[in-house]
């Protein structure tokens, strides 16, 4: 025990946050999520009083098909509906929502009135939506005061109904949105959805591809999230948790494929995703995650596989930087290294592509004092990085 411990607890709506400096050594479990989660089939439709909670006047922020396809705008709408609710609709978020699409849509809730933004789809949508709320309070804002957090007033309030197994941007404070060409983050308190929805009925119909890319993405938060210096016991717990779950289904996949999934599968899937999501709430990710946004940069490369491909050099990482943590990983998953690294590559169509080594020389400063490398077990350098490019894609 670290001295007189007085363990100083403020319970908040829907989360306990600690005191990390004056906690004991054995127990390390700091947690903050204000979100309400709500999960199970038809869960969109059977919470009428919590949808009250968002606000009368609502931006609904979707990509432009899919969530229309899997039926969950269909269902919000209609609980919407239900409680005499308004809503507008934004459906133009693509793949690595752009900031100037967010910019569009918070004008659009701003004359609109909203009160509140509800996000429908994979991360994208739902990343939009978080954006979109911070934007849409503060009229004018630049994209430097997003990034830097210089924000007036606070966000409007988000929900968010997942309709892909991966993300986990449904309990995240993380918004990732494209500028200038570039994947970058922003985390704040303000961004947790009050309101997440999880129903893995809407991800039945999502392509075999689309299957595979966010079931590896979630698995990618867990892993990293585990090896990450800011880990701590209840973080690894829930990285542990969902990489369990997703073994169980990769090894189905990697014999018969997304085609033979069944609804419990998907709901394997999608609850892995939410524990990678409470995992790296905590950690943030690591050099697989930095890296890999690159790929989907250069070369458009979905960002779960961008991001999976790393993952076996992560481990080779962690073995020479922290070996008795990379031991206990695989105690801790019940399965062997290379059993756990064929199912995940598996699940990665090979990565096609050759880097040029200019390519990798302008990318060298984006690794250095990134947040990402250096909660990476050890000493990751830049230098290391470009050789991790090196051997992974020639
Ligand atoms: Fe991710």
């Amino acid at each position: 025990m670290k001295g007189a411990v007085e363990l100083q607890r403020k319970i908040y709506e829907g989360g306990i946050v600690a005191c990390e400096a004056e906690m004991e050594e054995k127990m390390s479990m700091n947690h903050y999520m204000p979100t309400r989660l709500i999960t199970g089939k038809g869960c969109v439709k059977k919470s009428l009083e919590e949808w009250k909670r968002i606000g009368d006047r609502l931006l609904i922020v979707t990509g432009r098909n899919s969530a229309r396809a899997c039926g969950a705008l269909e269902d919000v709408e209609e609980a919407l509906k239900a409680n005499g609710q308004k809503w507008t609709l934004y459906d133009k978020i693509g793949q690595n929502p752009k900031l100037e699409d967010c910019m569009e849509a918070a004008k659009m809730a701003t004359e609109w009135g909203a009160e509140g933004v509800v996000g429908i789809g994979g991360g994208s949508p739902l990343d939009a939506a978080k954006c979109i709320a911070v934007l849409a309070a503060n009229p004018g804002m630049t994209r430097e005061q997003l990034y830097g957090l210089a924000w007036k007033n606070s966000p409007l309030k988000i929900a968010a109904v997942g309709t892909t197994a991966g993300t986990g941007s449904e309990v995240t404070k993380v918004s990732v949105i494209t500028t200038d060409g570039r994947k970058k983050s922003f985390h704040h308190d303000g961004i947790y959805p009050l309101l997440a929805f999880g129903d893995a009925g809407y991800t039945m119909t999502l392509p075999e591809q689309f299957t595979r890319s966010t079931a590896v993405d979630a698995m990618a938060h867990c892993v990293e999230s585990y090896f990450s210096k800011a880990a701590d016991g209840l973080s690894r717990n829930f990285a542990v948790a969902g990489i369990c779950l997703l073994l169980e289904v990769f090894k189905k996949i990697q014999k018969s494929g997304c085609a033979a999934m069944t609804y419990e599968d998907r709901e394997k899937c999608y609850e892995a995703s939410i524990y990678g999501g409470l995992a790296i709430n905590k950690t943030g990710t690591c050099f697989p995650h930095t890296m890999g946004y690159l790929l989907t940069e250069e070369y458009g490369i979905p960002h779960g596989t961008a991001c999976a491909v790393f993952l076996p050099e992560f481990y080779a990482y962690n073995q020479m930087a922290a070996p008795g943590l990379a031991e206990k990983f695989l105690q801790d998953i019940h399965a062997g290294k290379e059993e756990w690294i064929s199912l995940v590559e598996s699940m990665t169509p090979e990565c096609r592509v050759s880097i040029p080594e200019e390519k990798i020389a302008k990318a060298h400063g984006r690794w250095e004092n990134n947040n990402s490398i250096m909660k990476c077990q050890g000493e990751m350098t830049a230098d290391m990085a470009d050789d991790i490019l090196r051997r992974i894609l020639r």
